[in-house]
């Protein structure tokens, strides 16, 4: 069972859902993991407080790029206060796979740069992995 769960994070990441560009987002946000390098930008193009479409792009490891990718998936259709609600307990649970210690910062990227962006980078109450 475990490797199918396996494929599952494997498939997102080498066919990442909703990955590219967006031509003008209402909102976009760009962080990385400054301990590797790695990159993620989101965008968001809302319709009367709703994710209409969310796009993708950057740079990163397996768990990072297919967690920010099944992301994506999620939160279409999502009103932006349900998508703040969205925390790190769900987000790990939409892995399958359970995550060690090592590489909570990479499932939980993709989630940290979409609430610094749907907060306002100055409003963000804090990291997720941090509560
Ligand atoms: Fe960089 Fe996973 S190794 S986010």
């Amino acid at each position: 069972m475990m490797n199918l769960y396996r494929e599952f994070i494997l498939d997102h990441y080498k066919n990442p859902r909703n990955y590219g560009e967006m031509e003008t987002p209402d909102i976009q946000y760009q962080e990385g993991n400054p301990l590797c390098g790695d990159e993620i930008q989101i965008a968001l193009k809302l319709k009367d407080g709703v994710v209409e479409d969310v796009k993708f792009k950057g740079h990163g490891c397996a768990i990072s790029m297919a967690s920010t990718s099944i992301l994506t998936e999620m939160i279409k259709g999502k009103s932006l206060d349900e998508v703040k609600k969205i925390g790190k307990d769900e987000m790990l649970q939409a892995l399958y796979i359970p995550i060690g210690p090592t590489r909570l910062k990479c499932a939980l990227l993709g989630l940290k740069v979409l609430k610094a962006g749907v907060y306002g980078i100055h409003e963000w109450p804090g990291e997720e992995e941090d509560k």
